[in-house]
């Protein structure tokens, strides 16, 4: 939906795509996942789709298992049983150094920001996949040539500045509010310009500004890419949504819109006793955190 020119379907694409994804077939299907460590089982039988072009939210109390399911989907926990499809292709033996290559980014719970690399070089790390100079002279700061490391530049200065982030360019990481740090890990994964970007709790430590810029930023994203969404802060989840799974100890109780996983009893009740409230329909609630309104 944004200015960008729709791609001409190319011969083999299906009409089907009603979306503006670019890619028809860029859907993240897991079936069936089941994780355990050791004697935990942390996931059992869970199976979500993520849709070209939608915001797809994992929610669920402390210990639920996102993060696990969202490992999973990143190559860095390897399921017990259960399968994935992405872009209508088996994923087996997925490694986390492959996400790239297969137009998937993704931002980890916290930041995990190289603390000896500036912002820039930080994100200039997330745009290798378009850098014929590839990850490791991107890291040692040695691309192939000068053009290679004058485009990874550019790549990386315009990620930043759609997170207005563009001015802590030469900063370190580790003297930065974690509020733009977290912009700066985003604009890592954006500027690799994903098919699947999966975000776990992005909106931690951010303030209700802060999170409100980042629920239109990715309702924006959807345009351009499928989100799997991890978080625990409802107001934004509901908001930016397509469609939700909620996994209470390890097993989805409840999938659907905002408004049916809201109407669900189940959800209610997985989240009696949890400090996280989950609001009526329509209602915002104020359980964000958002003690700096105005
Ligand atoms: N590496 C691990 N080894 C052993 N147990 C683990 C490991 N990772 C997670 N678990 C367990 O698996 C379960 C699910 O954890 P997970 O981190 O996926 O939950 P979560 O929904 O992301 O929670 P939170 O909201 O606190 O981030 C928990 O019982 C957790 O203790
Ligand atoms: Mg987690």
């Amino acid at each position: 939906m944004g200015p960008l020119a729709q791609p001409t379907p190319t011969a083999g694409s299906t009409a089907l795509d009603r979306t503006t994804a670019g890619a028809p077939s860029s859907r993240l299907e897991m079936t069936g996942i089941s994780v355990a460590f050791g004697g935990v089982t942390a996931l059992s039988d869970v199976s979500l789709v993520v849709e070209p072009g939608q915001v797809h939210g994992l929610i669920g109390p402390n210990g639920a298992g996102k993060t696990t399911l969202f490992n999973v989907a990143c190559g860095i926990v390897r399921p017990t049983a259960g399968s994935m499809t992405w872009r209508g292709k088996p994923l087996r033996r997925l490694r986390p150094h492959q996400l790239a290559g297969l137009g998937i980014s993704r931002t980890l719970q916290g930041v995990g920001l190289f603390p000896g690399m500036t912002v820039l070089e930080n994100v200039m790390i997330g745009a290798h996949r378009h850098a014929r100079a590839g990850f490791a002279s991107a890291l040692l700061a040695l691309p192939r040539s000068d053009r290679d490391e004058r485009e990874l530049r550019a790549r990386a200065t315009a990620a930043l500045a759609d997170l207005d982030a563009e001015g802590f360019a030469g900063r370190y990481p580790g003297g930065l509010p974690y509020p733009v740090q977290k912009r700066v890990a985003l604009a890592r994964a954006l500027v690799a310009e994903p098919e699947l970007l999966l975000l776990d709790e992005p909106a931690s430590g951010l303030g209700e500004d802060e999170m409100h810029e980042l629920g239109e930023l990715i309702r924006r994203l959807s345009g351009r890419m499928s989100v799997l969404l991890v978080e625990h802060h409802m107001d934004l989840v509901m908001r930016v949504c397509d469609r939700i799974t909620v996994l209470d100890s390890g097993k989805q109780i409840s999938a659907g819109t905002p408004a049916e996983v809201q109407a669900d009893p189940a959800v209610t009740e997985a989240y009696l006793g949890d400090d996280v409230e989950v609001p009526a329909a329509g209602e915002p609630s104020a359980t964000d955190g958002g003690r700096h309104r105005g």
